[in-house]
């Protein structure tokens, strides 16, 4: 899993030859249609290219995504599966205003979590709906099973990108498993914003073009897939950290 995001604008080509078609976001499979109707793709302009990342719907006008995915303008498309076709169920909305977190540092991207406004209300429907936030301050134990979900890269040996969306189970790790050591990978692991997942022994993780996608555990969005090395665990922004600034931005941006 690699922190920066993917320029689009390059055929796909480019990154072949790629073996066999497999269809992971890596080690995952395709998800049921619509089984995620807060999921967003989010195609963003910056500097003349294009960039994915994924975010996901917390109210009518609000999607949830990391900073790290800013750009000069964002379009989301909501109630997608196959994002190369022009599905019914799709509403394509753009973004009036990227707020990021006033402490958002993009060196060690601590704070990686940034609201986007909507420039009009999505329609909630069985294809469009949002998920719920987690409690202030409420932890996620080590172990729990959760998931993740992207239309990002599938492979670890080159790029590839499906057009369906893709999902993957992974599993809470101890703050422990992401060592601050100095020259580690995991040395800007901070555990009050940030959460460590997946488990290196499974061939499972997310990657680039999932960022600012939702770790879901049960019902509720835990995190926001932010970085980490080429291998498991990868560190997630940590929701619960950031209630009170979300349900405070929200408010009062509300017209
Ligand atoms: C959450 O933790 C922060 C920092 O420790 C604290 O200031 C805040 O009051 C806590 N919020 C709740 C609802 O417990
Ligand atoms: C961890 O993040 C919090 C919130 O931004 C910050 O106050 C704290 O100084 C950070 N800790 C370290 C060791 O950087």
């Amino acid at each position: 899993m690699v922190i920066l995001l993917i320029l689009l604008l390059l055929p796909i080509a480019f990154f072949l030859p790629c073996g066999a078609w497999a269809g992971e976001i890596i080690g995952g499979q395709e998800a049921k249609p619509h089984s995620r109707p807060y999921m967003a793709y989010l195609e963003i302009q910056r500097k003349g290219k294009m960039y994915i990342c994924g975010g996901f719907l917390v109210s009518e006008n609000f999607v949830l995504t990391a900073a790290h995915c800013k750009g000069d303008e964002i379009t989301v498309y909501l109630g997608a599966h196959n994002i190369k076709q022009q599905e019914q169920s799709q509403q394509k909305i753009s973004v009036d205003h990227q707020i990021i977190h006033p402490k958002y540092n993009k060196k060690t991207l601590n704070n990686d979590i940034m609201l986007l406004q909507l420039e009009e209300r999505a329609k909630l429907n069985r294809w469009v709906d949002t998920i719920t936030l987690p409690r202030a301050n409420e932890t996620v134990k080590p172990g729990t099973m959760c998931s993740v979900a992207g239309w990002g890269n599938t492979r670890t040996e080159c790029l590839l990108f499906p057009d369906t969306l893709q999902e993957v189970d992974v599993v809470v790790m101890k703050d422990a498993e992401c060592p601050k050591k100095r020259k580690g990978p995991y040395h800007n692991y901070n555990a009050s914003t940030m959460m460590c997942v997946g488990d290196p022994a499974q061939c499972k993780d997310s990657s680039q073009g999932d960022s600012g996608g939702p770790l879901v555990c049960g019902k509720t969005a835990q995190g926001i897939v932010s970085w980490g090395p080429c291998r498991a665990p990868g560190v997630y922004t940590r929701v619960s950290t950031f209630i009170r600034w979300i349900e405070k931005t929200m408010r009062k941006l509300q017209p």
